[in-house]
């Protein structure tokens, strides 16, 4: 119930509007996101690469449907990317893009030529894009999408959301040579006709999906806090004889930053995934909604600077 009116308020302008002029607290917004500017966003993967782990960049953004903010979002990619391969860092680096800032939502094949060009700065930096997902009406046009881009950028991710039924055929269709998916528990508020609501069957759902990567030749991306999930992961790589540098866990910046580095030094590959940029409102909401607790933090935040 909680998480259903978060996650409603992540998507509406209005109370962002309420929440933007409010003195929001700096350190819960920097608890979650690295920064707002392209130098903050590489002085934080510097240090992350220091400790031993691996970064996906986001630069905050979504559900644009103005031409010019979208094509901003693109030249913030490719200034990161350069700065990237200035800095000597696109080996620890790469990025992920969300399409509907890239403005899917306005048109699909405008998006598409924009993550292309990102795809093509990321090759020339010697990295990779994934391509995060975002609610179910778009799942099929991002899936085509990041099938477009593979044909010429054979390395690009995609991400599969557990919570969606689909997920576990979507899985194994996708756990072919050279695929990298990221699998996720899913972020977004769906109906019951395509997502399941109990977290009991979503974990379910995230184990079956689990198999279907580890058994397949792709390459999988276990992104979850979830100690359990974690330890399933691991179990799965030993069964399925993989290597630790043929799959990858994930995290999100700023949660369980002790449990990354242990799987770091553990000799698993750890990528940690860091926000950064102005837009961080519905990235926040939607941290809030995964874990209610921070709400009465966030609330709070609301009236003290
Ligand atoms: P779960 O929510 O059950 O959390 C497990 C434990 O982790 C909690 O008990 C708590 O200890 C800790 N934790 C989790 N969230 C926390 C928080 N916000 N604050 C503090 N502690 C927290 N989703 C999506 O729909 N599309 C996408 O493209 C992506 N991309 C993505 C990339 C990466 C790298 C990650 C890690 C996650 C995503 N997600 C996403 C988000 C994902 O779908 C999911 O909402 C969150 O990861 C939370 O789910 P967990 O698997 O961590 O489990």
């Amino acid at each position: 119930m909680m998480r259903s009116v978060i996650l409603a308020a992540a998507r509406s302008s209005k109370i962002e509007r309420l929440v933007g002029t409010a003195p929001v607290s700096r350190s819960l917004v920097r608890r979650y996101v690295a920064g707002e500017t392209t130098a903050e966003a590489v002085a934080t993967t510097r240090a992350l690469a220091a400790d031993g782990l691996l970064v996906t960049l986001d630069y905050l953004g979504e559900d644009t449907v103005v031409v010019e903010q979208a094509d901003a979002t693109r030249d913030e990619y490719l200034s990161l990317l350069a700065a990237l391969k200035g800095e000597g860092l696109s080996k620890a680096a790469e990025v992920s893009v969300k399409l509907s800032a890239l403005g899917q939502r306005l048109d699909a094949e405008l998006a598409y030529d924009r993550a292309r060009e990102i795809c093509t700065a990321a090759a020339d930096a010697g990295t990779t894009v994934t391509v995060d997902m975002e609610d179910h009406t778009v799942t099929d046009s991002t899936l085509e999408i990041v099938q477009r881009l593979r044909e010429e950028f054979t390395l690009t991710g995609a991400v599969l959301q557990a919570y969606l039924r689909r997920t576990e055929d979507d899985c194994k269709a996708h756990a072919v040579a050279d695929s990298r998916i990221r699998l996720c528990k899913g972020a977004y508020k769906e109906p019951e006709s395509v997502a399941y609501q109990r977290s009991l069957d979503v974990d379910r759902s995230y184990v079956r999906c689990i198999n279907a990567l580890m058994a397949g030749d792709g390459y999988p991306m276990l992104a979850t806090h979830d100690p359990r999930l974690i330890e399933i992961g691991i179990d799965r790589a030993r069964w399925y004889d993989r290597d630790k540098d043929s799959f990858e866990f994930q995290m999100l910046y700023g949660i369980r930053s002790s449990e990354q580095l242990r799987l770091a030094a553990e000799g698993y590959r750890m990528r940690v995934y860091v926000p950064y940029g102005d837009q961080w409102y519905g990235y926040l909401m939607r941290r809030m909604a995964e874990r209610p607790a921070n709400l009465a933090v966030f609330l709070r935040s609301l009236w003290t600077k």
